[in-house]
């Protein structure tokens, strides 16, 4: 075999969902858990997932089969909804959106004009997102169009799969923090130009959300989504009262908030909408038709106070649904946390959410909402080799609980409620181990 090809082989206990659903009782029937597994990967994607024993014919070319002993190995966290300028203000105090907006995020993003800054903060953010077992995130970075620079710089030193874009914003936000119209369309063609396909980068179109935005601005937006079809688009909608009576007041020729982006021609089968808590039941109807994807993003929802999604009817109105952490508004880069949080949002609303559909929306539910999911999302053959190695029993409390199980959905379910980011051993991007819990 040449030396140019890399084969990776890791044995543990593996977890994944098979296929895509319609419908949150289908998820069951397709989980797959191999006890003793064996994945194999080359040169990032993966060639061979098996038990142990059905392993050993494909493993002559492998030097080492990394064994993680009793541990879960599922596929990467994906994390539909990111902004990593605001990594350094988690947990800013009592705001509700549009004055949290003005208070901290605002005079946070300012400081990523300075490219240096903006490259320390990157580098540290891919790190979380690593520790935390995230290999996919769709990411918001600044208006700066060095802030997407240096997101993308540091993502490529480990060949990881992430999407972002320049933020669009040309008005109700502080000068140094406004492009126009025009610039804003030109540095975001210049950033698609070098960037979209590169390694594994992909590109949105990222106007922040309709309010600090010109008709303008949205138009020459959904040119650009015209001119390059295959980048995405990424904003926010309906996540607060306030902010949607402010956008019917700015916009009252459209029929409501989602009609702003759909009349720009921002809707569509590679659009991601964060939040979504209050939408209309026409904007239901219009997510569904135009194949466009929400972020459910439960720890901010809960720490902004916006309100509660309800994640049940992503299935009734079949509207495809990935997990957002957030941050800054969110308070947590763990998707285990984000899903323990998810969890009780639906019991607020009298709604269960299983540990397997959990599993689904973290995995291949959310890179189906990213329209990714003939590349990531599960083990399948020729998926990209994105997992996480998973510790169920990090603390004390872990371990007791652990050590009463019933199932594996209960461990599932417990570590879903209790994990975060001291139950990721292992995280490997592209075929390769790029975090390790210090021991
Ligand atoms: N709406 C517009 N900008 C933002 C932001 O930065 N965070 C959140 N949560 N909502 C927004
Ligand atoms: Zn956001």
């Amino acid at each position: 075999m040449s030396s140019s090809v890399q084969t990776t082989a890791v044995r543990g206990r593996f977890l994944d969902i098979q296929s895509l659903v319609t419908q949150a009782d289908q998820i069951a029937q397709n989980v797959r858990y191999i006890e003793d597994g064996v994945l194999i990967s080359q040169n990032g994607k993966i060639i061979w997932l098996g038990t142990w024993q059905d392993a050993q014919p494909h493993l002559a070319d492998v030097t080492e089969v990394q064994h993680y002993p009793n541990q879960l190995i599922v596929p990467g966290f994906i994390d539909t909804h990111i902004h990593y300028p605001q990594t350094e203000m988690v947990g800013a105090y009592g705001e509700q959106l549009l004055s949290w907006l003005n208070t901290y995020t605002f005079p946070t993003e300012l400081q990523f004009k300075d490219p240096a800054y903006a490259k320390k903060i990157a580098q540290f953010f891919v790190q979380e997102l690593l520790k935390n077992g995230t290999t996919t995130a769709l990411v918001f970075c600044t208006v700066h169009p060095e802030s997407v620079d240096a997101l993308f710089e540091a993502a490529a030193t480990i060949q990881m799969r992430l999407i972002a874009g320049k933020v669009l914003m040309d008005r109700h936000a502080p000068e140094d923090l406004c492009d126009t119209a025009e610039c804003g369309y030109n540095e975001s063609k210049a950033l698609i130009e070098k960037w979209h396909g590169t390694g594994r980068a992909l590109y949105a179109i990222t106007p922040r959300f309709a309010p600090t935005s010109t008709p303008e601005q949205l138009e020459k937006a959904g040119q650009l989504k015209q001119e390059y079809p295959d980048v995405y688009v990424h904003t926010h909608l309906s996540e607060n009262k306030d902010e949607i009576a402010w956008v019917k007041s700015l916009f009252p020729e459209q029929k409501g908030y989602l009609d702003v982006y759909h009349h720009y021609g921002l809707t569509g089968e590679r659009s991601v909408f964060a939040h979504c808590v209050h939408l209309e039941d026409a904007e239901w109807q219009c997510m569904h038709e135009t194949d466009s994807a929400i972020a459910f993003c439960p720890t901010s929802n809960l720490f902004l106070g916006s309100g509660l999604f309800p994640l049940k009817k992503t299935w009734e109105k079949q509207v495809k649904v990935g997990l957002g952490t957030d941050i800054g508004a969110g308070t947590s880069f763990s998707q285990l946390q984000t899903l323990n949080e998810a969890y009780k949002v639906q019991q607020l609303q009298g709604d269960k959410l299983s540990a397997f559909e959990s599993l689904y929306h973290a995995t291949l539910g959310g890179a189906k909402a990213l329209h990714l999911e003939d590349k990531l999302g599960n083990f399948n053959v020729g998926k990209e080799a994105d997992f996480v190695v998973l510790n169920l029993n990090a603390t004390a409390l872990q371990q007791l609980r652990q050590s009463n199980v019933k199932s594996l959905e209960d461990g599932l379910f417990a570590l879903f409620t209790m994990g975060d980011d001291r139950n990721i051993s292992a995280t490997y991007v592209n075929g390769h181990c790029v975090y390790q819990k210090p021991h």
